[in-house]
């Protein structure tokens, strides 16, 4: 598929994301290029009169749109729960399981999808699988220790990469590293996500996994699939 017709199958999941939200919700918003659609929708409902409770976001880039659109953003810490949060993904697998962090904001991502209600994702159709694959999964990493899990990453045979910007490493949001492990298919998502839980100096990974309510699936056909 190529990046124009990718294009139009983001924006058509985003704007069905974006007719979801209700007046007086708390809404969480989440980050990359489905979700840059999904913004420009909601400016367009807010434009309408769409009224939010509050909005918090997970990324000073999607911050910063939302802003350009008027929205006032939320630190998450002055909320109680988001009632809908909407986010893009990298991979779904057939559990609604999933891979995020292409963008680099999974930390916060994930901190804002556990404090929702409701966790809906929107993707065109080339991120669906059957079991999650073909995207290496990040991991956010403290750089006092990065050595040592890129080297444990290594001997279990994870398969371990920096991400980089340029000649340097990715910085994250919070000053951390981030190791994209490209062991491909991820073989029991949730024992990986368990030792990744349990590994000292990971701060987050990009396994998101009994999170995802509901995805948008938009298809070539012009159909939006709605699973649950
Ligand atoms: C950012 C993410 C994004 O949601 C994910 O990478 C999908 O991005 P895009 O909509 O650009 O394909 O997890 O950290």
């Amino acid at each position: 598929m190529d990046k124009q017709a990718q294009d139009l199958l983001k924006k058509q999941a985003a704007q069905k994301a974006a007719a979801m939200v209700e007046d007086g919700m708390v809404l969480g918003v989440g980050t990359g290029s489905t979700v840059a659609f999904f913004i420009d929708a909601l400016g367009k409902r807010k434009e309408a009169g769409l009224k939010l409770k509050a909005l918090v976001t997970t990324s000073n880039r999607s911050k910063k749109q939302l802003e350009g659109w008027g929205f006032t953003v939320s630190d998450l810490s002055a909320i109680d729960q988001a009632d809908l949060t909407v986010d893009g993904a990298d991979r779904v697998d057939d559990q609604l399981d999933g891979i995020k962090g292409g963008g680099g904001a999974l930390t916060l991502e994930k901190n804002v999808a556990i404090n929702s209600k409701k966790n809906v994702w929107i993707v065109d159709e080339s991120k669906m699988v059957h079991h999650l694959s073909g995207f290496p999964l990040p991991v956010e990493v403290l750089p006092i220790s990065c050595e040592q899990n890129f080297r444990r990453f290594a001997q279990e045979g994870l398969k371990p990469q920096w991400r980089m910007a340029g000649e340097k490493r990715y910085v994250t949001h919070y000053g951390n590293y981030i190791i994209d492990l490209a062991a491909d298919p991820i073989p029991a998502p949730h024992g990986l996500a368990d030792y990744l839980d349990h590994t000292v100096g990971v701060v987050e990974h990009g396994l998101f996994l009994d999170i995802c309510d509901e995805v948008l699936v938009a298809r070539g056909d012009g159909t939006i699939e709605q699973r649950h």
